[in-house]
């Protein structure tokens, strides 16, 4: 994949699909797979470190994972978000956070909402760095969007979504991110747009879909949104996969001749 190819998918009706990734095994694993693109999303801070937002997701934690995840993605397209507040700072601070990503590993940037960001995307996507838009329930917003809330139910803020998607498409993002909104807002966004619109809790109609890599495989024990759907019972497997090896070793199981050394 590269950035025209998210275009190219649009125009052939062909469905995006991708998938938040933090590590390199699961890298690995996801390069054997026919998913477009990986997403080293901020919510690593809530998957892989226990915090209870993507508030304290930091520069060097999106970095350290996403080099991680390039050593193990093959040739997947990675797209890395940009952290909290890392992107609202002065011009030169925000390139620094978006070059450091880059160098890390990924191969475009996400960053959240449009207003005050355009000129940085015109400047970034001008320098070389693609930009992802995320627009709908942005959660680095939570405290100013009141909390966690599907977005875009009233006229306002539905006129403000489909006004901020094409300023976004304008200003050169190659895609964009559509959170919690309803499935008709969400279609007709998507459908005013040339380029993809990626949908996360916002319906059937748009471009592709991304999901959170432990929502989609069941490894999430705390969290069970409307808008996710489970694809295998991951935690049911992972425990039953311990609870077999604790028991091989205390029946003497394991390890059996085949796992161990001759002299
Ligand atoms: O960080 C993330 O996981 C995301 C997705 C919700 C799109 O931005």
């Amino acid at each position: 994949m590269n950035i025209f190819d998210f275009t190219k998918k649009k125009q052939a009706a062909e469905k995006i699909s991708m998938i938040t990734c933090y590590d390199y095994t699961s890298a690995r694993i996801l390069a054997q797979t026919s998913v477009d693109c990986l997403l080293v999303g901020d919510s690593v801070a809530m998957t892989m470190h226990g915090f209870k937002d993507t508030l304290s997701a930091t520069l060097d934690m999106m970095c350290f994972h996403t080099a991680a995840v390039r050593r193990g993605a093959g040739d997947k397209f990675i797209v890395s978000d940009m952290p909290f507040l890392s992107y609202r700072k002065s011009l030169s601070s925000n390139v620094s956070a978006a070059q450091a990503l880059m160098q890390a590993g990924a191969q475009a940037v996400k960053l959240e909402n449009a207003a005050g960001n355009l000129r940085l995307i015109r400047h970034l996507t001008e320098s070389g760095i693609p930009v992802m838009g995320h627009l709908g329930l942005t959660m680095q917003l939570m405290h100013t969007l009141g909390g966690l809330k599907v977005q875009g139910k009233n006229q306002d803020d539905a006129e403000r979504i489909r006004r901020d998607a094409l300023l976004l498409q304008e200003a050169g993002c190659f895609s964009l991110v559509l959170e919690c909104i309803p499935s008709r807002l969400a279609r007709e966004v998507s459908e005013s747009l040339i380029v993809p619109a990626i949908g996360i809790g916002a319906g059937p109609h748009t471009d592709g879909q991304v999901l959170v890599f432990q929502d989609l495989l069941g490894l999430n024990l705390d969290f069970r949104p409307r808008f996710v759907k489970t694809f295998m019972d991951g935690s049911s497997q992972f425990k039953n996969g311990v609870e077999e090896y604790v028991q091989s070793i205390k029946s003497g199981g394991f390890p059996s001749d085949e796992h161990c050394y001759g002299n």
